[in-house]
C-alpha cells in the first residue's frame, strides 16, 4: 500500500469540507478522485501534500504517518497544483532549475532530468521562453515537468485539464499513462467523467466532503445498473415494432423517437439478435445499432439525484 487514508476530517471554521475520508492506493494505479466543484478534492491534495494539517483521522504514506512540511515525503511526492504554480520572470527551464534544486537535484544529474522533463512534456524549444506568454495548456505542462524531475514514487495531479485546449488536454492525458507505464502511482483528480474514465485504475467518488462509492469503473457502475439501453436507428418509423419488442421478458422500456427506436432493458446477449429478428420479420432495415453502458455521469446522479456538474 503506498498511501492509506482513514477517516480523514478537516474543518474551515465551523464548516465540515472533509467529512471521514476513507481510500488507498496501491503501488502502480492510476487513482481517479471525482467529484463536483466542492467536494472536498482540492483539501484532500492539499493535506496528502503537507500543506493543510487535518483535524481527525490517519493518513500515511509509504508507511509513514503524513505531517506538515517533511521533507522526507515530499521527495517521494511529485505534486502539480489546481493553481499553476510557476515563475512567470523565469524561463521554462530556469522554473526546472529552480524546482530541481528544491528537490536536491544538482550538476548533471539535474541537467538530465531537466532535458528529460522537458522532452517529456514536449516543451523542449519552449526552454528559453518565459511562461508568461505561454498558453495555458503549455503552463499546465512546464507544472508537470516541474513535479517529476526528482522522479517521485506517487504524482498527484489535481485538475490538470481545467480550461486549457484540446491539444494540451490529450498530451496531458498521455503523459499520465505514460508516466504510470514507467511505474509511477498517480492520484488524479477531476470533474470530468469522461477523463477519469479513460485513464483511471480505480476511482473514489467524492461528494459533499465524503466518498460516496469507490472501486473499478465496472464495479461502480453495476452499482447502480444490471441494464443496459440499445439505441437502433431504422430506416423509417415504425409503431408496431414498439409493441412487439416489449413482448420480450427482459426488456422494460421501449420507445420510438423520430427514427430511433430506444430499448431500455436487462442486459442480455440475446436482446439484440432477439430485436433484429422482430425487425427483419418486418422488413425493417436497420440504419445503425449502439448499446450505450451507464456511466459514471449516471452513477453519480444515482447515488446524489444531481449531476456532475452543476
Ligand atoms: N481555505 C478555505 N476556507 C474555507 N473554506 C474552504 C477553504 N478551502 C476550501 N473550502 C471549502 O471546502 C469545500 C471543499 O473545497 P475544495 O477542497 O476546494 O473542493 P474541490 O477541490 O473538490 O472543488 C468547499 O465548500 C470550499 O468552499
Ligand atoms: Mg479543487
Amino acid at each position: 500500500m503506498i498511501l492509506e487514508v482513514k477517516n480523514l476530517i478537516k474543518r474551515y471554521g465551523d464548516f465540515l469540507a472533509l467529512d471521514h475520508i476513507n481510500f488507498h492506493i496501491k503501488e502502480g494505479e492510476i487513482f481517479g478522485l471525482l467529484g463536483p466543484n466542492g467536494a472536498g478534492k482540492t483539501t484532500t491534495i492539499s493535506i496528502l501534500s503537507g500543506l493543510t494539517m487535518y483535524d481527525g483521522g490517519e493518513v500515511e504514506f509509504l508507511g509513514k504517518e503524513i505531517k506538515r512540511n517533511e521533507m522526507e515525503v515530499k521527495q517521494e511526492l511529485g505534486i502539480v497544483p489546481q493553481d499553476i504554480a510557476l515563475f512567470e520572470d523565469l524561463t521554462a527551464h530556469e522554473n526546472l532549475d529552480y524546482f530541481g534544486r528544491l528537490y536536491g537535484l544538482r550538476g548533471k544529474l539535474l541537467r538530465e532530468r531537466i532535458d528529460e522533463a522537458l522532452e517529456f512534456t514536449g516543451l523542449m524549444d519552449k526552454r528559453k521562453d518565459f511562461p508568461k506568454g505561454f498558453s495555458g495548456g503549455m503552463k499546465r505542462r512546464l507544472n508537470i515537468a516541474c513535479a517529476i524531475l526528482h522522479h517521485p514514487k506517487l504524482i498527484i495531479m489535481d485538475e490538470p485539464t481545467v480550461g486549457i485546449d484540446p491539444q494540451s488536454r490529450n498530451h496531458i492525458l498521455q503523459s499520465i499513462k505514460k508516466l504510470n507505464e514507467m511505474g509511477s502511482t498517480i492520484i488524479y483528480t477531476s470533474h470530468y467523467m469522461e477523463e477519469i474514465e479513460e485513464i483511471c485504475t480505480r476511482i473514489a467518488i467524492v461528494d459533499q466532503g465524503r466518498v460516496i462509492a469507490q472501486g473499478t469503473k465496472e464495479e461502480l457502475k453495476s452499482l447502480v445498473s444490471d441494464e443496459e439501453k440499445l439505441v437502433i436507428e431504422l430506416e423509417a418509423v415504425n409503431y408496431t415494432i414498439v409493441e412487439n419488442v416489449k413482448t420480450i421478458s427482459s426488456i422494460r422500456e421501449c420507445v420510438m423517437k423520430g427514427n430511433r427506436l430506444e430499448v431500455i432493458g436487462k442486459k442480455d446477449e440475446q436482446n439484440v439478435s432477439k430485436i433484429i429478428k422482430l425487425l427483419s420479420d418486418e422488413n425493417i432495415e436497420i440504419l445503425s445499432l449502439n448499446v450505450e453502458k451507464p456511466s459514471l455521469e449516471s452513477v453519480f446522479l444515482t447515488l446524489t439525484g444531481r449531476t456532475l456538474r452543476d
